[in-house]
């Protein structure tokens, strides 16, 4: 690891790790004392490195060499045996840094407040690749090949990925994919793509999250692949982290929002683009009910409902993880976009924004004092005086919904909205012969979920609704797993007990968190669903990634 010092009179290094068996540390050569620290339970245990002799100048470079292996308790990857893999024949491994698990493969300052570039030379019998590029690969004699990578552009280290296992590729680029019209667009809005290649990886079914924006190769789970067009959603969102994340990226966990919401904001600019205006509150309405959800969940009062929430103590960031930096954050800049006068005089400024921090980290505050510094550089008083108008201090530092009703345009919601309240007042009535499976034959697959997310917002359904429902709009063999999700959470929500073996399966076969998570937590809590639950997740714990079954086991009472 090559290293800097900023300061004069630098004594020791201490690195981030975690359940990592650290064997020796050289400098020049030369042995070095350093001792691991005992275990703080969420951040790991530092390594405190001691150098030979205090480095006197600041901006003195220097190499240390750490020997170290990962252990059993490793969260930043999974393996899988062969027999947890579709082929049956090969291992397969991944990695999911973000957000605190790059110390758990490797000893660094696993802070997205510093920036470091990274090479590798990685040997497998299998096919490895990682979130760089890659520069050679060597056959070797006994079936061995070293795989080399650079990656240029200096990352934080929750960016660090690799992925081994029988790959196999296609080139789907340059010119006709939506990808490619993503990153276009991303382009146009903002500044040129600077990471070379962009390439998917789609990984095992256990995959925690939708994506992770791994710079040139971004992740996603298997679920998008259900045949329509669900997965350009995650697409367009990954691809806009290659500016608001992977080039402005926050300081630490406080400001993720600066990460996930101005990506979400990228994101459905992205969608808008390409398919005007409504689609784009389209996504919005979705959006602000997930927030709802998750504020239902956590609280209103609660802390975790925060924008810029206090992470001091401790707090490990996947237990605050949720749709509050995402939604809200997408809705402070939403806010600001219509106060300063709509997309034409705000879409500049996002360019603005990325040239002024491309390659640094920040924080909320210097978010703000450049949106200031801009406006009124480019548009005089008048906008200052607009945006004081905005509540700053409730939206990043309220608990609860934003402070403000963003009032989408409801134009591809309202049939939605108008075929829930049919269904929901005919609870009212015994005749349920005005619904035919027309109701939803022109619907997209996002319209039956704004459709299915009004339900849930309702009372439970009574059985023999659903029932009607499902043999109608055929809604239980749907593979949109978003769809899926939907339809057995407004059914586990009634304890509609003919849905329970659906969940089991659905949250056996793959392992979203955004889905298992949810469906675990509302089976646990539903009439005869609480042993159900714990069986079914304890059956199949091994499936999980072990950032999933650390949370799952806190959502179904395994684990405080
Ligand atoms: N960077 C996130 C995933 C993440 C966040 C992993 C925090 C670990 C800690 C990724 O870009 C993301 O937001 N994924 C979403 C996709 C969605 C918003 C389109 C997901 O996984 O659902
Ligand atoms: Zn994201």
């Amino acid at each position: 690891m090559d290293f800097v010092t900023l300061i004069p009179n630098v004594e020791k290094v201490v690195l981030d790790t975690s359940y990592l068996d650290i064997q020796s540390v050289c400098l020049d050569g030369q042995a070095l004392k350093h001792t691991v620290e005992e275990r703080h339970p969420n951040l790991g245990s530092a390594l405190i490195i001691e150098l030979p002799a205090p480095i006197a100048a600041a901006d003195t470079k220097f190499q240390l060499k750490i020997d170290y292996s990962t252990t059993e308790k490793c969260t930043a990857v999974q393996f899988l045996e062969p027999e947890q893999t579709v082929g049956k024949k090969h291992p397969y491994l991944f990695s999911q840094c973000q957000s605190i698990h790059a110390r758990a493969f490797t000893p660094c300052q696993d802070s997205p407040s510093v920036k470091l570039t990274y090479s590798a030379a990685v040997t497998s019998p299998l096919r490895v690749i990682m979130s760089a590029l890659q520069t050679s690969s060597d056959a070797g004699a006994d079936g061995m090949t070293t795989y080399r990578f650079e990656q240029r552009t200096t990352i934080p280290s929750y960016l660090i990925a690799i992925a081994a296992g029988n790959l196999t590729g296609r080139e789907i680029g340059p010119r006709s994919t939506d990808t490619e019209k993503f990153i276009a667009i991303g382009e146009e809005l903002l500044t040129p793509y600077e990471w070379g290649r962009y390439d998917l990886l789609v990984l095992p079914p256990s995959f925690p999250y939708g994506g992770m924006e791994n710079p040139c190769l971004t992740f996603v789970t298997p679920t998008l692949l259900a045949g329509d067009k669900s997965a350009v959603d995650v697409v367009a969102h990954e691809i806009s982290h290659s500016w608001m994340g992977n080039l402005v990226t926050t300081l630490n966990w406080q400001h993720f929002w600066l990460n996930e919401g101005w990506t979400v904001f990228t994101e459905r600019k992205i969608a808008g683009r390409l398919h005007g205006e409504a689609e784009r509150q389209f996504s919005a309405i979705i959006g602000w009910k997930a927030l709802k959800e998750s504020v239902e969940h956590f609280g209103q009062d609660s802390p975790a409902t925060v924008l810029k929430p206090d992470l001091s103590g401790g707090i490990d960031p996947d237990d605050y993880f949720s749709s509050v930096p995402y939604e809200k954050g997408f809705n402070l800049l939403y806010h600001i976009e219509k106060v300063v006068g709509g997309p034409a005089i705000f879409e500049p400024y996002m360019k603005a924004h990325v040239i002024r921090f491309a390659g640094q980290s920040i924080t909320t505050d210097d978010w703000m004092k450049h949106l200031y510094q801009y406006f009124e550089e480019a548009h005089g008083k008048e906008m200052v005086d607009k945006l004081n108008t905005i509540d700053f201090d409730r939206w990043i530092n309220g608990t609860g919904m934003p402070p403000v009703d963003p009032h989408f345009d409801t134009t591809l919601a309202d049939a939605c909205y108008h075929l829930a309240k049919r269904w929901d007042e005919a609870r009212e009535s015994n005749d349920l012969s005005s619904f035919s499976a027309k109701d939803i034959e022109q619907f997209s697959a996002t319209q039956k979920i704004v459709f299915l997310e009004r339900l849930t917002d309702c009372a439970p359904l009574p059985h023999h609704l659903l029932a009607k429902m499902d043999e109608l709009y055929k809604m239980t063999p749907i593979r949109n797993a978003d769809v899926r999700f939907r339809w057995q959470q407004l059914c586990v929500m009634a304890s509609y007990e003919a849905i329970y073996p659906e969940i089991v399966a659905f949250v056996t076969e793959q392992g979203r968190m955004k889905f298992v998570r949810p469906l675990y937590r509302l089976l646990y809590r539903a009439k005869n669903g609480a042993d159900l639950a714990q069986q079914t997740y304890l059956k199949h714990k091994q499936f999980y990634h072990p950032i999933a079954a650390q949370l799952i086991e806190k959502d179904i009472g395994l684990k405080q």
